[in-house]
């Protein structure tokens, strides 16, 4: 059972009284990234103050030292996700490994017509590198159907994938409904069809327990700012034998294993085969203190704890009568709402007002207005130091309703 007012405590943010616009700050914007407790600012200063050297570059104790912490924190999150150390390569975050698949695996293996499934749902990190993939093999981009609630169902994938489909790339949790997929079951019709699972993990590795070989998902990219750790970094899993034959989308020093002036080049094996140039050691250095952290308190736990604040919020929201809710029946701790007749960013601007920071516009998922026929929308997200006292604060300040702009001017 998760307490956040002990968990707080961990935290500096928290600690030190962060205020904004004079208000204690009620932090709402977990989707978007998280704050860090003690142990991630710990390992990534201490790397600076007393562990500094370059990884795989020297023969000398200290470099021996950072190659086996690099090594320390592929294994923690090989712990995370249940894959093999091999298969984790590090990244600058969730685009950067979308990017990698896009650019590794897709724009080397698909033909004209050729198709790439995704959602109206994703985020743009997960159309955009697909579009471009379409632009330079001539393969084609379709959508799967949501149901009527926004939730992306197998019934929905099996009507449009075909023989013809070769990656089905979807969000795990989307960012803005923050509906659950049914992976597990996505991935047998994928491969029934000799397709491959491409899952974006931003939202879902931060928040619930993930097995990617109970999955058996082919590629899983997730980032380490949204899960307490720090910003550029990131993670790319992908099943082994897919990373050998994927090509390198940067090439330079650390990832090749010999080159001549005759252009002859043998590449290093995965993971480093991907990560060439100097590795951000801090970032991975701090990822492995967050993960550690966050397996500490239970991916479990968390799961459980964030579906209460869900249902928590959902049921004060509707009690304001004034509230538009775009995602009540989704499981992950993110509600989408707008206040009625007050627009999604006057809204966001009028909680800063009162300290409370939350998502406004249409948060990277430009598509997904087609569906919810609106602009832009309001998103609170949570994570397990959320407390019910900060969704109080957010309801409280929103029953204002139609008086909201005039009390903001007033
Ligand atoms: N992907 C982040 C979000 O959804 C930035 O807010």
């Amino acid at each position: 059972m998760i307490n956040p007012y002990e968990v707080r405590k961990d935290f500096p943010m928290f600690r030190n009284g962060i205020k904004m616009q004079g208000k204690p700050l009620v932090w709402l914007d977990n989707a978007s990234t998280t704050f860090k407790p003690d142990c991630v600012l710990d390992a990534v200063s201490a790397y600076y103050r007393s562990e500094t050297s370059n990884s795989h570059r020297g023969d000398y104790d200290l470099c021996y030292q950072i190659d086996e912490r690099i090594l320390a924190s592929r294994q923690s999150v090989a712990k995370l996700i249940n894959c093999q150390p091999q298969e984790v390569v590090f990244t600058s975050g969730t685009t950067a490994s979308i990017n990698l698949v896009a650019f590794g695996w897709g724009v080397k293996y698909l033909k004209k017509g050729d198709e790439i499934l995704l959602t109206q749902a994703e985020h743009a990190s997960n159309v955009l590198p697909w579009y471009k993939v379409s632009e330079m093999t001539g393969a084609v981009i379709k959508f799967i159907p949501l149901d009527k609630d926004g939730r992306l169902t197998v019934d929905n994938l099996k009507q449009v994938i075909t023989e013809r489909t070769k990656i089905v790339a979807i969000a795990h949790v989307t960012n803005v409904l923050g509906y659950i997929a049914p992976a597990k079951e996505l991935a047998k019709v994928a491969h029934a069809h000799g397709a491959l699972l491409v899952l974006d993990g931003a939202q879902s590795v931060p928040h619930l327990p993930t097995d990617v070989q109970d999955l058996d998902c082919d590629f899983l990219s997730f980032s380490g700012h949204k899960l307490c750790g720090p910003t550029g970094i990131g993670v790319l899993y992908g099943k082994f034998d897919l990373l050998k034959r994927m090509d390198p989308f940067m090439t330079g020093g650390g990832m090749n294993a010999k080159f001549d002036m005759c252009g002859d080049v043998a590449y290093l094996e995965p993971p480093v085969k991907f990560e060439a140039g100097t590795q951000n050691i801090e970032g991975i250095l701090g990822l492995k203190a967050a993960v550690d952290y966050i397996m500490k308190i239970g991916l479990k736990n968390i799961n459980e704890y964030e579906e209460e604040l869900k249902r928590y919020a959902v049921s004060e929201l509707e009690k304001t009568g004034n509230s538009i809710i775009y995602n009540a029946k989704s499981e992950a701790g993110i509600v989408t709402f707008n206040i009625k007749d007050v627009f999604a960013q006057d809204a966001a601007t009028f909680l800063n007002s009162r300290g409370i920071a939350c998502r406004s516009g249409q948060h990277c998922a430009k598509i997904l207005i087609d569906y919810l026929k609106v602009v832009a929308t309001v998103r609170a997200s949570f994570y397990f130091y959320t407390t019910k006292e900060d969704i109080d604060a957010l309801v409280d300040a929103l029953k204002h309703g139609k008086e909201f702009l005039d009390a903001y001017f007033n």
